[in-house]
């Protein structure tokens, strides 16, 4: 297991739609786990494939509800409803928080890490969570769904933080 270099804004594979993963892929267990190594030492609550350069329809997250952390692939939004804007933040745009729209609830169909189909139900942090990773796997950040003024703002505070300016 290792720990990876997480990708930040302005990195090519941050903007790629991922490929759609076969469950039977021998790669994907190593996979899960260093996502989830690499997430658990940042710290974040999800983490996606691309994140770490790796363009598969894949991702991590821990809810913090005790359960430890899940990995879903292939994710299909198939409803959601209502709108609720608050603070998120992006380990690939350095943790800064903005303000993001989101659903409220969402019904998501993904394939687990057994190759099964399931209908994840979701509301509050988790909902916000996948909603989050999915875009991930869209080629999309949260900088995308940011006002032109806000998305600014954080690009200029994210190269602050980087050393870059
Ligand atoms: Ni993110």
């Amino acid at each position: 297991m290792t720990v990876f270099r997480i990708r930040t804004f302005g990195d090519p594979v941050l903007r790629q739609k991922l490929r759609e993963v076969d469950p039977t892929e021998a790669d994907l267990p190593t996979l899960v786990q260093n996502l989830a190594e690499t997430m658990y030492d940042a710290p974040g609550v999800g983490l996606a494939a691309n994140q770490i350069g790796v363009l598969k329809q894949i991702f991590v997250y821990d809810d913090g509800e005790g359960e430890g952390f899940k990995a879903y692939m292939n994710p299909v939004l198939e409803e959601g409803e209502g709108e609720v804007i608050e603070e998120e933040g992006c380990l690939s745009v350095g943790g800064i928080q903005a303000p993001v729209k989101r659903y409220e609830r969402v019904k998501i169909r993904v394939t687990n890490m057994d190759g099964e189909e399931e209908v994840l139900e979701a509301e509050g942090l988790l909902a916000r969570i996948l909603q989050h990773e999915m875009d991930h796997l869209n080629g999309m950040t949260i900088l995308d769904r940011l006002d032109d003024d806000i998305k600014r703002q954080v690009i200029s505070e994210f190269h602050e933080k980087e050393g870059l300016v």
